[in-house]
């Protein structure tokens, strides 16, 4: 069908309705323009539920209707499940379809740089594969019902304090594979609707006013059509703004945003041609997603419900169950413990806070559940000071039951949008009430809700630990479910939990400065940085337990082409029915740059009945093997050795080959009179060259001093016999 919105459309408006158009109506809308039959879109947050405004206000936060809340994607990103996230993103658009929204704020696609940052619970992963992944299956599933998203925040926004000034000052290796990796995935896998320009600066230039980040590389380099919105508020300078790529401010200041693109024009600081095409972004996203009132009536929130219960199933981590504690048996005493039981954290503060449709409490589930429950609060979750009254009514009955489950986590102002926290640490409270516990009973699990990665000074002392994050609104039946054995778990850690903070690359150097956040650590974020350094943490990256055991066996690795297949077997040997997730990791030794042990480059969800064995085959392509060289610039693969790893999780290796992998170029660059003699020496393609210009004795002289005597460039081999003519002519024969 021909578009009614095209550039002579564009043209025919006056500049004020496209002054108009490029500026968000209040908070949720675009303009309206009647008399030239544009409607308006509206927009609301909502990554893990749909938090659509019902104030009366026209600014702000405030009301929002009733409606499901999905885990937080710290949570959801543990399932390691893209069809699970395909089936989320459904859900939400199906919610956005009855509530006529648009296009849905989500979902937050950036990387947990430090455990301290402020909205780690609503973002998926250290690692920029899983993000995007993840991300596109999301994206792809909100889409899926014609609902538009908007992926955010474009980019590297990655701590919350001064969050609208601060500049995120990162290398461009670091900033290509670690921090914009994900982006452009999604964007070149699920083609979002919209992507929301953060409030950072990178490298000291507003993200809002980058042309390099808006224009250059989102749309020359990554072929982006769709439209770029604004973080709210995130606008500084709104004819620059334009300018640099940027199409819609949100919201808008109504008059006055439209005054300055009209003076912007007038004076010649902005061209009407940006103009155009900024309003022709936003027709495009009209023409698109706008719904007609009503499409779908209604929704069955029971069945989103059993999905979000499901969704937490899903992605549970079972961090430890020394001597098979868990799961529950049902003749067992249990003393739950913990004000969190009865008053559960189950989402993130902030944008992204649902008005939740059901919850059900752990403390709930246990007792509907006819096991021999006693429950003890133990601590208050609004100040934390011990209260010994409570303190000892739960070691009380920790003494008189037969195990004790308890829940601990971060309360609601310890961690939210709009600010950073300053310790991993629980409340002292908690903490030290697990201790005491622990005295008294030997068999204590406990069960974590928190938005990022929590210390555990008690570790060693309790039997097991279930992490649930932030397990949205059916927290209670989908953790009972786990501890008893109704579900198995599945979830991997999608982030690692260091021991301590200060074993955290950003420590010391996190939020120091008022408005520059270094990036030092460059590449080296999460697990790339805690194998680099062999460093023990709590639980690794991908780590998750089952309550069956999995084998791997037969890796097979082959080259088609551009394609590297890895096939190899798992099989179920335990008793139950169980999903595992199995991680490919790629370990580049072809290349002389620094690099991480190993990178995520495929990862698989499968299922497996008790004795059951699957054959898995993944693909890899050129993009698995390749680095961000600056120089080109570009992406590039060296030829060379690999090792191919698959784990259960990134220190949990069952399976590795090492492979010769045909897909790049050359890692070796030109001869010249500075190349050192160490890097001609095992290369047998130069061999020939080498002795036709009749240097191959001295060469072969360097015998035992070849560390000192290979460590000079070709320029001072005289050092070596070799004569200048000798060396000359190597350098031209080399290089034929
Ligand atoms: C947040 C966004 C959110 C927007 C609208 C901003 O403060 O950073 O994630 O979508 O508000 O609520």
């Amino acid at each position: 069908m021909k578009s009614k919105f095209n550039l002579d459309f564009v043209k025919r408006l006056t500049l004020k309705q496209k002054a108009e158009l490029v500026t968000g109506h209040h908070s949720w809308y675009t303009y309206e323009i009647k008399n030239k039959g544009i409607p308006k879109v509206e927009v609301s947050d909502g990554p893990s539920g749909l938090r659509k405004s019902i104030s009366n206000q026209t600014e702000g936060i405030n009301q929002s209707v009733q409606a499901i809340c999905f885990p937080s994607s710290a949570l959801t990103a543990c399932s390691f499940d893209t069809r699970m996230l395909f089936k989320l993103g459904q859900q939400l658009g199906i919610a956005s379809r009855v509530e006529n929204v648009d296009v849905l704020l989500g979902p937050g696609i950036n990387i947990k740089r430090s455990p301290l940052s402020g909205r780690n619970f609503e973002f998926f992963s250290e690692d920029p594969y899983l993000s995007g992944e993840l991300g596109s299956a999301y994206v792809n599933g909100v889409q899926n019902k014609g609902v538009g998203v908007s992926v955010k925040h474009f980019a590297a926004n990655n701590r919350e304090n001064q969050r609208f000034s601060n500049s995120s000052n990162i290398d461009e290796r670091a900033l290509r594979e670690i921090y914009l990796l994900g982006f452009e995935k999604v964007v070149k896998e699920a083609n979002p609707a919209t992507i929301m320009c953060s409030y950072n600066k990178i490298n000291g230039t507003l993200n809002s006013q980058n042309p390099r980040l808006l224009t250059q590389i989102l749309r020359n380099e990554w072929g982006y059509q769709g439209l770029v919105m604004s973080d709210w508020g995130a606008v500084d300078n709104k004819p620059a703004s334009l300018n640099a790529g940027l199409d819609l401010e949100m919201p808008g200041k109504g008059e006055y945003s439209a005054q300055l693109v009209m003076n912007a024009i007038q004076n010649g600081t902005l061209s009407e041609s940006k103009l155009d095409l900024a309003v022709l972004h936003v027709l495009k996203l009209v023409e698109k997603y706008h719904l007609d009132a009503k499409t779908i009536s209604s929704y069955d929130k029971g069945t989103q419900h059993e999905f979000a219960k499901k969704a937490a199933e899903d992605s549970i981590v079972l961090l430890k169950n020394d001597h098979q504690t868990l799961p529950i048996h049902k003749d067992e005493k249990i003393a739950i413990i913990g004000k969190l039981a009865e008053k559960p954290r189950y989402q993130g503060s902030g944008s992204s806070h649902v008005n939740s449709y059901q919850v059900t409490t752990p403390l709930e589930a246990a007792k509907n559940s006819g096991y021999k429950i006693q429950y003890a609060a133990g601590y208050s979750l609004d100040r934390d000071q011990t209260d010994n009254h409570l303190v000892q009514q739960a070691i009380n009955l920790a003494k008189t039951n037969d195990r004790v489950i308890v829940f601990a986590g971060f309360p609601e102002s310890y961690e939210s949008e709009g600010f950073d926290k300053t310790s991993m640490a629980l409340p002292n409270v908690q903490n030290d009430l697990i201790k005491k516990l622990a005295q008294v009973n030997h068999n204590i699990t406990v069960v974590l809700q928190n938005g990022s990665a929590v210390e555990m000074p008690w570790r060693n002392d309790v039997s097991a630990i279930l992490e649930t994050y932030l397990a949205g609104e059916a927290v209670g039946d989908a953790t009972w479910d786990i501890l008893t054995d109704k579900v198995n778990p599945s979830g991997k850690l999608a982030e690692t939990f260091p021991i301590r903070l200060e074993d955290n690359p950003t420590y010391g150097t996190f939020d120091v400065s008022h408005r520059e956040e270094n990036y030092y650590e460059g590449i080296f974020v999460g697990y790339r940085y805690y194998d680099l350094k062999h460093m023990k943490v709590n639980y690794p990256f991908g780590h998750g337990l089952s309550y069956t055991t999995f084998d791997y066996s037969k890796l097979q690795i082959n080259q088609d082409g551009n394609r590297v297949t890895v096939d190899f077997d798992i099989k179920n040997t335990g008793n139950v029915r169980g999903k595992d997730v199995a991680q490919i990791y790629v370990s580049n030794e072809a290349s002389s740059i620094p690099l991480p042990e190993k990178e995520l480059k495929a990862f698989t969800k499968v299922e497996l009945q008790p004795g059951e064995t699957k054959h898995l085959s993944i693909k890899l392509n050129r993009r698995s093997f390749a680095w961000y060289d600056v120089q080109l610039p570009g992406w590039r693969v060296d030829n060379g050795n690999y090792t191919i790893k698959v784990g259960r999780s990134s220190r949990d290796i069952q399976l590795e080959q090492s492979v010769h992998i045909h897909l790049g170029i050359k890692p070796s660059q030109k001869i010249t009179e500075n190349t050192y003699v160490s890097e001609i020496l095992n290369r047998s393609d130069l061999k020939p060259a080498i002795k036709e210009a009749g240097i191959k004795s001295q060469l072969d002289s360097i015998g035992a001093d070849a560390a000192v005597l290979a460590n000079i460039p070709l320029r001072a081999t005289n050092m070596i016999n070799i004569k200048p003519e000798q060396m000359k002519k190597f350098i031209e024969l080399a290089n034929k």
